[in-house]
């Protein structure tokens, strides 16, 4: 499959990125229940250097499935993105936990949120990634959470170029690296931003679903597979 035809729905906006290249625009859907299994699908086929990035360890499948059953969508939120078939093509975790006390220094917030993010690599190379750290920026923004970290390998060039990007403050330590980011306040125009921004995401997610019911229906009904 060519990898620029991944996001191509009626919703399609193309944007021109700073390099002069037009990139499909991504649309980010907040993940529920009911996206679990597609979930460890993601995570069980990404390469097994990718899965070390990701986690920061080797994680065997049960470990990754066990993580997946374990996120509290009524906790945290995860965000992802799917392709034009229908598949899970990339997972951001945005996790929330109360201040830790020896950091209070870093904000006065009863909360702080950690992000974690994967992009198959079919995928990559389109914005995927940093569209993904944006929208759960701008959650963080309108959650009245005003830090982000996020924990990698040093040796992570891409992500260390995304969060550089950002403007995150990154602190290195015998081969991983922390970084946070400090966040403005929310207002009417990031609430508006994220509403808009899942109001097209639902709309592409359920034209795709019913797309792909679709097409297995009629799979069926002519005896294909
Ligand atoms: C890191 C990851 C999420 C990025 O996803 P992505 O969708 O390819 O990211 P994007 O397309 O948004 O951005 C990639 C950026 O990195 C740049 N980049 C790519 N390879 C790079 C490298 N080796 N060195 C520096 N920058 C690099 C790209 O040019 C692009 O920059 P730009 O947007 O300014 O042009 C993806 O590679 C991945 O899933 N890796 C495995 C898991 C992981 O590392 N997770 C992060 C730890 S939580």
């Amino acid at each position: 499959m060519n990898s620029i035809d991944l996001f191509q729905n009626p919703l399609r906006r193309w944007g021109k990125h700073k390099d002069g290249k037009q990139r499909p625009t991504v649309l980010v859907k907040e993940l529920q229940e009911r996206d679990r299994r597609r979930m460890v699908k993601h995570f069980l086929e990404l390469e097994s250097s990718d899965r070390l990035l990701r986690f920061g360890t080797m994680l065997p499948d049960e470990r990754v499935e066990k993580y997946v059953n374990s996120i509290d969508f009524s906790r945290d939120m995860v965000f992802g993105v799917y392709n034009r078939l229908f598949k899970l093509v990339a997972v951001g975790h945005l996790a929330f936990a109360p201040r830790d006390e020896s950091k209070s220094a870093v904000t006065e917030k009863e909360r702080v949120a950690e992000f974690g993010v994967s992009v198959s690599k079919s995928a990559r190379g389109m914005g995927v990634g940093s569209k993904l750290f944006e929208r759960a920026a701008i959650h963080c923004r309108n959650s009245d959470v005003d830090t982000l970290y996020m924990h990698c390998l040093s040796s992570n060039k891409t992500m260390m170029h995304i969060a550089k990007k950002a403007g995150m403050e990154i602190h290195r330590d015998y081969g991983e690296a922390d970084a946070y980011l400090k966040l403005t306040p929310a207002n009417p125009a990031s609430v508006l931003q994220e509403a808009l921004d899942e109001q097209f995401a639902t709309l592409d997610y359920t034209l795709k679903a019913n797309k792909r019911f679709a097409t297995k229906w009629l799979g069926r009904l002519t005896g294909r597979k």
